[in-house]
């Protein structure tokens, strides 16, 4: 039904997990990605690949950079890496707070403002030569942002912030002819919501974060959802890939929420 061939797509946190699945699903689409992980060894051999911390604050113009360089143009972004670092807020250290905006709403920033010289003069030139060009941004967010998540204040506030973003992107880069939007998603099988025990912990940066929901809160809002279950890397990655083709191309500034139906 469509093609993202000639398309060159940039997928942060593609090591594992939705964006793993989404720069996979890209790819069987025709296009050509560069994939970025914190972690190097989780990125698939002879993909085009830059491992780094997008927290670096010089790292997302590299990246950027890299991916035009490497891949010849840059189409399609996912601003996918993220993670979790919950408690309640009297508990919430400064530290903890900042590292939730600095993932969640300052890299994404800094990766779309470093794509900006790119996509102005692209899209200028291919303007001048009377051609239409869509290009797409979506950014990932969480029903965390849109409902609020109890001992989440940083997550929460981090994906907020990332709508903020993406609307006013949508303004900024309509002219442009991209397509800016964002995905909210709910439960998605992947490490950040297994079961909480006490070995259920990641480790980003050299710090070692607990990361899972409890058992029982899995199994309420599983019941609580209309489609009773989590859902897989899969499915979470085709409401993006809705949001990087063509379908999209007449969609700009909005929030869908892949969530099974399930609200907090
Ligand atoms: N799983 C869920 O239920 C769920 C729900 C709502 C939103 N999300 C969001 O979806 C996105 C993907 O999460 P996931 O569940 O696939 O998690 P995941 O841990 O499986 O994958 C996220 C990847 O991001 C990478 N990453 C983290 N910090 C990074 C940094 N500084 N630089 C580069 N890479 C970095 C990690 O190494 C990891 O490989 C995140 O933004 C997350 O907040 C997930």
């Amino acid at each position: 039904m469509f093609s993202l061939k000639s398309k060159v797509a940039l997928v942060t946190g593609a090591g594992r997990g939705i964006g793993r699945a989404v720069a996979q699903q890209l790819a069987a689409a025709g296009a050509a990605v560069m994939v970025n992980d914190l972690d190097a060894d989780t990125l698939e051999e002879g993909a085009a690949q830059y491992a780094g911390d997008l927290t670096d604050p010089a790292f997302p113009q590299r990246l950027v950079d890299r991916t035009v360089a490497e891949l010849g143009g840059l189409d399609i972004i996912v601003n996918n890496a993220g993670y979790t670092w919950d408690n309640i807020i009297q508990k919430t250290t400064d530290e903890q707070f900042q590292a939730m905006l600095d993932i969640h709403i300052v890299a994404p920033f800094r990766i779309l403002r470093a794509a900006s010289g790119y996509i102005r003069e692209t899209a200028k030139r291919e303007a001048a030569e009377g051609r239409r060009v869509n290009r797409k941004v979506v950014n990932i967010t969480s029903i965390s942002a849109t409902d609020g998540g109890p001992g989440q204040a940083g997550y929460s506030s981090g994906k907020a912030a990332v709508i903020g973003l993406t609307r006013t992107m949508a303004k900024e880069w309509g002219r442009y002819n991209v397509n800016v939007n964002a995905v909210g998603f709910g439960l998605i099988e992947t490490r950040l919501i297994q079961p909480l025990t006490a070995e259920s912990k990641i480790e980003v940066k050299g710090r070692e974060i607990r990361v899972g929901v409890q058992q029982a809160m899995l199994d309420k809002v599983a019941a609580a959802s209309p489609l009773g279950r989590a859902g897989t890397v899969e499915e979470a990655a085709g409401a993006v890939l809705f949001f990087c083709s063509p379908l999209s191309d007449f969609v700009t500034g909005e929030v869908l929420i892949c969530s099974g139906g399930m609200h907090f």
